[in-house]
């Protein structure tokens, strides 16, 4: 064994690629899962992996700062990497104190809990904070986010990331915790909650729902495979430099009416639906506030420094993911349980607005 991380949020989304990329490839390491378990967090992404000997599942919530504590006391953890957070933009809008509590308030009792258990011996160790492109706000038509654009968050979201991001700096520049931030634009994936665009509209689509577009659907995002993105985690946090930020993105621009029209034909194929059917479901609705208009990362940084770029096509990418939730639909069910659909009342109204 020849280090031990705590991954945080390792439940999720994002989380579960990590902890199954770092759990498959370092069979040496023991890696300690922290997960509230939040509607976003199921213990079922990882059913392929819970059995390995080093894996550890704990859980906790980052609030919690007492546990916190226990915790590294009883693991002695050489690293951690920090995923835990509430991820969704449309819910920060419904519910921004909750963004403040996990995001903001769970970073910082983290940065404490780690920086108390490692008191001022650092050598070999590391922080390593996951975030997101949405700090840097919204570009217009041309331009990308570098590491150095300035950050202007536009969403309760995006602004308790942003919070969190300058809190991980501060804690490197002001106790000399050596701590690494990369910023990342839009994953999609298996497992993703079906509350993001791309599983939401998998799912409407599987049951003939509406496709609730927002606005006039010309908004811009940048789309990363997430077994790609968990591929640029464990590179950085091998052989990123601490202090540094690395921006993660997948040279792949999609307005988003043009990625659902994709979708809704790729759909249409492998349900061997009448060609056109899916299209029919998409329905315009009210726009959401704040709403950032175009995303685009330059990823030349973590390309020129470490060598990583994307290695699956967004047409390999996201045919992977469709078949996924095509497979998994028990999945599906299970996670739109009674309190998805109640948010989901709450956000689309029954559908459209
Ligand atoms: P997710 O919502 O799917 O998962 C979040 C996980 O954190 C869940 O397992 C949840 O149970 C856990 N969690 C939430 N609050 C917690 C708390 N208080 N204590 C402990 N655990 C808690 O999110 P995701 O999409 O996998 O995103 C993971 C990270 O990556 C987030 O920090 C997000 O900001 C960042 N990110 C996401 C994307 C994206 O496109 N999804 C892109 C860039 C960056
Ligand atoms: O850029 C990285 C970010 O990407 C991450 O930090 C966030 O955690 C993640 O949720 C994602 O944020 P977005 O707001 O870009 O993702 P979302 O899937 O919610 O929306 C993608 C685009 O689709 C956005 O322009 C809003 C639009 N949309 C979304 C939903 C859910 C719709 O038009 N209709 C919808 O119902």
């Amino acid at each position: 064994m020849s280090k031990t991380i705590i991954i945080t949020g390792g439940a999720g989304f994002i989380g579960s690629h990590v902890v199954r990329l770092f759990v498959n490839k370092y069979p040496g390491y023991r890696i300690i899962n922290l997960d509230a378990l939040t509607y976003a967090g199921n213990l079922e992404n990882l059913r392929d992996i819970e059995q390995a000997p080093y894996y550890v599942f704990v859980k906790v919530n980052i609030l919690d700062i007492k546990e916190l504590k226990n915790i590294f006391e009883r693991y002695h953890p050489d690293a951690v990497i920090h995923l835990a957070a509430e991820s969704h933009v449309d819910r920060s809008i419904l519910s921004p104190m909750d963004f403040v509590y996990t995001n903001v308030i769970g970073t910082v009792n983290l940065l404490n809990a780690t920086k108390d258990a490692w008191a001022g011996s650092f050598k070999d160790k590391l922080f390593y904070h996951i975030s997101t492109d949405e700090v840097y706000g919204s570009l217009g038509e041309k331009g990308f986010f570098t590491e150095t654009t300035a950050y202007a968050p536009n969403s309760p979201y995006s602004a308790s990331k942003a919070s969190s991001d300058h809190f991980v700096r501060a804690y490197g520049e002001t106790f000399n915790l050596p701590v690494i931030v990369s910023n990342c634009s839009n994953n999609y994936g298996p497992n993703q909650f079906p509350e993001k665009l791309i599983p939401l509209f998998i799912n409407n689509i599987v049951n003939e729902k509406p496709l609730p577009v927002y606005g006039d659907g010309l908004y811009t995002r940048d789309w990363l495979y997430v077994k790609d993105h968990a591929r640029a985690i464990d590179l950085i946090f091998h052989e990123g430099k601490a202090g540094e930020t690395y921006n993660i993105g997948g040279f792949n621009e999609w307005k988003n009416i043009d990625l659902i029209k994709l979708l809704c034909r790729l759909m249409d194929k492998k349900l061997k639906r009448t060609p056109g059917s899916s299209e029919q479901l998409i329905t315009y609705v009210k726009d959401r506030p704040g709403h950032d208009r175009r995303y685009a990362i330059d990823a030349s940084k973590i390309n020129r420094e470490l060598g990583w770029k994307p290695s699956v096509t967004f047409e390999q990418g996201l045919s992977e993911t469709i078949d996924w939730y095509l497979e998994n639909t028990e999945w599906l069910k299970r996670v739109t349980n009674g309190e998805y659909l109640k948010y989901y009342e709450e956000q689309y109204g029954g559908g459209g607005r």
